[in-house]
């Protein structure tokens, strides 16, 4: 797996279940997008979602965060139905994060005014935010930036920012999706030790989907593949190239991560 394996401290320990999703179908316009889908996210696992465009990563997502109610089935987050739940609440109480594929900052503030931006919005106390965005600061090497407007940042100075305005309030489950998409090798290789780290000092469990398989195989503890609404493969990276579903409809034969 390159040189990315050094950096991966432990992988998860606990097998507790932190989200749910049980027996969802979700249809848009009479077209079944998920199927009867049944899926566990553990505590503190890093989970990849893999799927072809258009299979529902993004779906799933809307799914855990209230952004999308399901036709059938229930969501379930730390023990908790959240069918009903708004939005709002259901980032508050589970304290959800989200990094969506595109967006997510405002392009005109500078670096530092976006992180300010998101604190005043989670953080009442004005010294726990200046706390909070310092840490970031250094977490991300963001000291030469910040003045920068973010329309101006390069694409990946853009994704490592909002993923840092995604922790300013701490997310037990962070949600990044297609967090590679359209970035050079070592832009992946930094946001890739960026997920790795979160994992072995923040206490939280991180769901990331991509469409290339190679780039979120290096970084997860846990995959699942999706074809035609459905998992059809999940287990460990290596179990999940070797799986035979798998291979037929979506690595293809020639597949490997090494
Ligand atoms: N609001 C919507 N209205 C109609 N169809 C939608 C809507 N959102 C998503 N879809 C369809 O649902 C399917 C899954 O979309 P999405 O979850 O975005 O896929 P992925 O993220 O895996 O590329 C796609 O076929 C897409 O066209
Ligand atoms: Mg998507």
């Amino acid at each position: 797996m390159g040189l990315i394996k050094k950096f991966r401290i432990k992988s998860y320990k606990a097998e507790e279940t932190i989200v749910e999703l049980k027996n969802i179908s979700v249809f848009y316009n009479k077209r079944q997008i998920i199927d009867n889908l049944n899926l566990k996210i553990r505590k503190q696992e890093i989970l990849g979602m893999l799927g072809p465009n258009g299979v529902g990563k993004s779906t799933i997502f809307n799914l855990i965060t209230g952004l999308k109610d399901p036709d059938y089935g229930d969501i379930i987050i730390d023990g908790i139905n959240c069918n009903k739940l708004p939005i709002n609440e259901r980032f508050a109480k589970f304290k959800l994060g989200l990094v969506p594929q595109y967006g997510g900052l405002i392009h005109d503030l500078s670096l530092l005014d976006n992180l300010k931006l998101v604190s005043e919005i989670h953080i009442k106390e004005k010294e726990l935010r200046e706390i909070k965005i310092n840490k970031l600061i250094s977490q991300f090497e963001f000291e030469p930036l910040l003045k920068i407007k973010a329309k101006h940042l390069s694409g990946g100075q853009k994704k490592k920012l909002v993923i840092a305005m995604s922790l300013v309030n701490d997310p037990k489950i962070l949600l990044l999706d297609e967090p590679f998409a359209a970035l050079d090798i070592l832009t992946i290789r930094m946001l890739q030790e960026i997920i790795l780290n979160l994992q072995s000092t923040e206490e939280i469990s991180v769901v990331v989907c991509d469409h290339q398989a190679r780039d979120l195989l290096n970084c997860v503890d846990r995959a699942i593949v999706l074809s035609n609404g459905k998992i059809i493969a999940s287990g460990s990276p290596n179990e999940v190239i070797s799986d035979k579903a798998a291979k037929n409809q979506y690595f293809g034969d020639e597949f490997n991560i090494n």
